[in-house]
């Protein structure tokens, strides 16, 4: 090899160890994801197996950092937080979307609207829930998937059989107007409070009772402060994946393919897991022996029913009269 030759051998040599090194250390792409539930939920073991997708799927490029439990924001901060782009990934229930502006996810919390999961996945993998995820955009926000969660129970210290026993109970419930008015239409008081301050709320008695799918009130402690847990499943709690817009579209595009399809697996898992996470965890809330579960038959279902789908028509407004009556042609409600 000529003198010059070699130079230049070894000159290539230390361009591609300074390349591959500089590749190699280069600092992954972090996505701080925030949500306010335990790890041992079905948003939370979506959160942490979207996490794995990724982080794989992207080769280690990408890093998520999953924050459970309001470690990092409550529920109106992370939305806030979210927008300014201080963390770049939520799951929060769609009952908390109205101080983003867009009250319409609020239909998801008319009582009785969906029979079951069947029902629900009409809207949340058809074109109605496409269409109102694309409302977000203008906020800033894209919304990328829905989870479930499941059917909320009512709970108090106090056995509750009819809607007349909620009567002057101060009932917590999540930030949405339709939530309010079911409380009312009950003859309780609702209180709205961040869910990282419901099992203190219950404890000391700053508010009687509270309504949540089966995961919540056993993940966070709130059936060892509750007597009666009623399985009324009068309504739907789920969520929306969102991501701030500006983060997402800034991604490079090879990057942001492989988490799509990390956010395609996470939600079959995410909408696999629910119904059976909530069976699991209301079997135990029944073990603990802390609480004394209440079933309804049928009959005494359709009383609540009754006491609760005016709802509807008082709160048409609110969510559009002509949103609802789309979705009740897609599921084929009845009143
Ligand atoms: C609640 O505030 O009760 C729920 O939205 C919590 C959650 O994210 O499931």
């Amino acid at each position: 090899m000529s003198k010059s030759i070699r130079i230049m051998f070894l000159l290539s040599i230390a361009v591609i160890f300074a390349f591959t090194s500089s590749v190699m250390a280069a600092d992954p792409i972090i996505i701080k994801f925030s949500h306010v539930v335990a790890d041992d939920t079905p948003k939370g073991e979506a959160a942490n197996y979207f996490k794995k997708l990724a982080e794989e799927k992207t080769n280690g490029a990408v890093k998520v950092e999953v924050y459970p439990n309001s470690q990092l924001y409550k529920d109106k901060e992370e939305m806030e937080a979210l927008q300014m782009g201080a963390v770049h990934m939520l799951a929060p229930s769609l009952a908390k979307f109205a101080p983003l502006g867009v009250k319409e996810f609020e239909l998801f919390d008319l009582p009785f609207i969906f029979s079951g999961y069947e029902d629900l996945h009409k809207i949340t993998l058809g074109p109605i829930g496409k269409k109102l995820l694309d409302k977000l955009q203008p906020k800033g926000v894209l919304g990328l998937a829905y989870w479930d969660n499941g059917f909320k129970v009512m709970s108090a210290n106090k056995p509750l059989k009819v809607p007349a026993d909620c009567k002057g109970l101060k009932m917590r419930i999540q930030s949405s107007k339709i939530l309010d008015a079911q409380m009312r239409a009950l003859g309780a008081i609702p209180q709205v409070m961040a869910f990282s301050e419901v099992y203190q709320a219950l404890q000391t008695g700053v508010v009687d009772g509270t309504e949540n799918p089966p995961s919540n009130l056993y993940t966070q402690k709130m059936f060892e402060v509750q007597k009666y847990v009623t399985v009324s499943d009068h309504g739907y709690l789920g969520y929306a994946v969102l991501v701030n817009k500006k983060f997402w579209e800034g991604l490079p595009a090879d990057i942001r393919t492989q988490l799509e399809s990390a956010m395609a697996e996470a939600t079959i898992f995410a909408n696999d897991i629910a119904k059976k996470n909530n069976e699991k965890d209301l079997a135990s809330v029944a073990a603990s022996g802390k609480s004394e579960i209440i079933k309804l038959t049928p009959e005494e279902r359709e009383v609540w029913k009754d006491a609760l789908v005016s709802v509807h028509d008082k709160m048409a407004d609110r969510i559009g009269k002509d949103l609802i009556q789309e979705v009740y042609q897609a599921i084929g409600f009845q009143k």
